[in-house]
This record gives structure tokens, C-alpha cells and sequence, in this order.
């Protein structure tokens, strides 16, 4: 993905350790650990091997089957032990630190990288879940995560990228809304679980809009360090709205959801330009009823076939198969182009 400087400098400020350090108490319980540079390396190389520490403690853990497969890929590589590549990395300090966290954090955690949770891996853990509860789980969610390497690789400065660890929280999808600010008016709100129905929409339409512009007005618009930006929050009781995450106003790196960017970015939307005055008055769009029938669910976009899953966990093998069939896959590819 080609990004801007400007666009950059938009992302930075929606680094989440930022909006942590700002939004602190309208935000869920967060601690946030500076990756340092061998951690990084380790976690943008494609190869998968767990670090030592994962399988010290195991004892702790609530390590599968699957998730030992990927521990013991590294014991492939013994008869190979001359290869860099391949030796078993270890970050004790570092692992350490992990542990420390999630034990404040009562025993599990929400991660991301400064920008997205890896929520395309969440097949990796045991409960295939987001639920990071043990050093595997922290390590493998961001080693399989195509979305958190990508943003590893963003920006390209020491002791930038950090973890961060939420206190895991079981969250309805009901309860959670992406709204729009451009230019500091807060324009739109749309539920985050979109296109799905939830028919309390409806009847709170008002509170939500209500609950969610007095939060902005009162703790986010004239504080944020931009003029235009998405933020995201979970409103899961009356007069109770917590922050969940901010992202910058731009089709590259936020889904619309509900609305679509050109009506965002147009000019049928009204905006004051006097900031202390105006009274924010964003459209809430939502599905109004039932008809549309069950919709996709996008979580189903990351899915791991459970067969795969089956297989890598019956499969003591599965690292030299798999190798046989992307060879296999790579030879047919040079046959189907041989054809045309
Ligand atoms: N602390 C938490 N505990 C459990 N689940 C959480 C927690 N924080 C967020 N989630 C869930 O994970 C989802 C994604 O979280 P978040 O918005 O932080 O990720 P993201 O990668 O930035 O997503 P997006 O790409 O859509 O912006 C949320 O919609 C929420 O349902
Ligand atoms: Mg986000």
C-alpha cells in the first residue's frame, strides 16, 4: 500500500499507547510495551517459529495441540542448526515483561499493534478467539496476522511500534458504533456490527446519538490533535460511552460501514465552521428492520477451515507436507501458464 507523508503523520496520531496516554479514563484498562528491535524482526519474518519461552511455559498455559505444532516446527530445524534462520529465538526480557502484563491484566488480554488487532488470526488460539491468555497466544496472533505485519512495516523508526494489551472485555456487538469527524463535526455514526440488525437501534436511537456527542463534545473535539478522524466506541448502558479506538478519516485504513466515502467526503454534508458554537447533529444510520435476512458476518472473512485445523493437529508431518504442496502448487502454476 503506497501511503502518504501526510497520511503518515495521520496515522501516528492514532497510534493507540496516544489516545491510551489522552483518553485514559474514557478508555478500557490498557498497558502497552515498546517492541524493541529483535522482537520486530522476529515478528515481520514470515518463518513461524515460536520463541524459546512460549514452551517454558507451558505450564501456564493453555496450550493446543495446533499451537504446539507450530512450537515444534522449531525442532525441525535441529539438523539444520547452522541456518540462522531456523534457531529457536528467545526474548526472555521481553517475554517477561508480556507475562507481567497479562497477570495485571487478570490473566488474558486484547492486543494490538499501534492500529489493528490481529483479527485475521484469530483461528491460531485454542479457543479461536482474540483472547491472548498465554505467551503463545500473544506471539502467535501477531506472527499470523497478515494485518499487524502490514502495520509493523509502516513505519520504519526505533522503539515506534508497541504491543498493546486491553483488558479483555466480552463485548455485544449491539453495544459498539464507528462515528466520523470531519473537519472537528462529528458528521456520522454507524453501528460497527453493520449490516447486521439490532432492534434496540431503534427504540434508543436518540440516547445513543445523545450519549456518544456528549462524549465527543465534552473529551475528544477540541482536544484531538486532528482536524478529521474515525473514532470507535462501545456504549454498552445509558450515559456510559468508552472509547475503543481512533483511525484516521481516510478510505485507506477505515471501513465506512454503514456510509460510503464519497457521501463522507461530500458536500451534502453540512459542516459549521465555528467549532465552539455549532451543535454537532451526526446521522446515525442503521438497519431499520429485520427483512434483509441474516447477512455475512465479516469475522467469517479470516476463518481457518477446522479441517486444516484438524489436520495440522493430527499431523506430526504437517511442515514437510506442506512444503510438498506448495511445490505442488507452484508446479501447476507453471503448467497452467505453459497452457495459455
Ligand atoms: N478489550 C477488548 N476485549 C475484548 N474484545 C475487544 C476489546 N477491544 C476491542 N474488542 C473487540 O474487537 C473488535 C476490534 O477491535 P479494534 O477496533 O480495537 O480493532 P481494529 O483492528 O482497530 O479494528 P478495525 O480495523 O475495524 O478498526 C472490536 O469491535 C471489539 O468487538
Ligand atoms: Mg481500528
Amino acid at each position: 500500500m503506497l501511503i502518504q507523508q501526510k497520511e503518515i503523520s495521520e496515522l501516528i496520531s492514532c497510534s493507540y499507547h496516544k489516545i491510551y496516554e489522552q483518553f485514559k479514563k474514557n478508555c478500557i484498562k490498557t498497558y502497552y510495551l515498546s517492541i524493541p528491535t529483535d522482537v520486530l524482526n522476529y515478528l515481520k519474518q514470515d518463518l513461524f517459529i515460536l520463541p524459546k519461552e512460549c514452551n517454558l511455559h507451558t505450564g501456564l498455559s493453555s496450550q493446543t495441540e495446533n499451537t504446539k505444532f507450530i512450537g515444534e516446527a522449531s525442532n525441525f530445524s535441529d539438523e539444520e542448526d547452522d541456518d540462522d534462520e531456523n534457531v529457536v529465538p528467545e526474548f526472555p526480557e521481553f517475554s517477561k515483561q508480556i507475562l507481567e502484563i497479562l497477570d495485571k491484566l487478570g490473566g488474558s488480554a486484547f492486543i494490538k499493534t499501534n492500529w489493528h488487532s490481529p483479527k485475521d488470526a484469530f483461528w491460531i488460539t485454542a479457543g479461536q478467539t482474540l483472547k491472548a491468555r498465554d505467551l503463545s497466544d500473544v506471539y502467535q496472533l501477531l506472527k499470523a496476522s497478515s494485518i499487524c505485519k502490514e502495520d509493523l512495516n509502516i513505519v520504519n523508526v526505533e522503539n515506534f511500534h508497541q504491543i498493546v494489551f486491553k483488558k479483555w472485555k466480552e463485548i455485544h456487538p449491539g453495544t459498539e458504533f464507528r462515528c466520523f469527524v470531519r473537519n472537528k463535526n462529528l458528521i456520522a455514526i454507524s453501528p460497527r456490527d453493520w449490516p447486521q440488525y439490532h432492534e434496540h437501534f431503534k427504540t434508543q436511537k436518540n440516547d445513543i446519538i445523545k450519549d456518544i456527542v456528549s462524549l465527543f463534545k465534552e473529551k475528544i473535539k477540541n482536544n484531538f490533535s486532528i482536524d478529521s478522524y474515525c473514532f470507535d466506541v462501545l456504549r454498552e448502558t445509558k450515559d456510559h460511552v468508552v472509547i475503543i479506538d481512533f483511525s484516521p478519516f481516510n478510505e485507506k485504513f477505515t471501513a465506512p460501514l454503514a456510509f460510503d466515502w464519497s457521501y463522507l467526503h461530500g458536500d451534502d454534508i453540512i459542516l459549521s465552521q465555528n467549532n465552539d458554537e455549532e451543535d454537532d447533529n451526526p446521522e446515525f444510520r442503521y438497519l431499520a428492520n429485520n427483512d434483509v435476512g441474516i447477512q455475512p458476518n465479516p469475522r467469517n472473512n479470516y476463518g481457518f477451515p477446522l479441517d486444516m485445523i484438524n489436520w495440522f493437529k493430527n499431523n506430526s508431518n504437517a511442515n514437510e507436507q506442506i512444503q510438498n504442496l506448495s511445490e505442488l502448487s507452484i508446479q501447476q502454476q507453471a503448467d497452467d501458464d505453459d497452457e495459455q
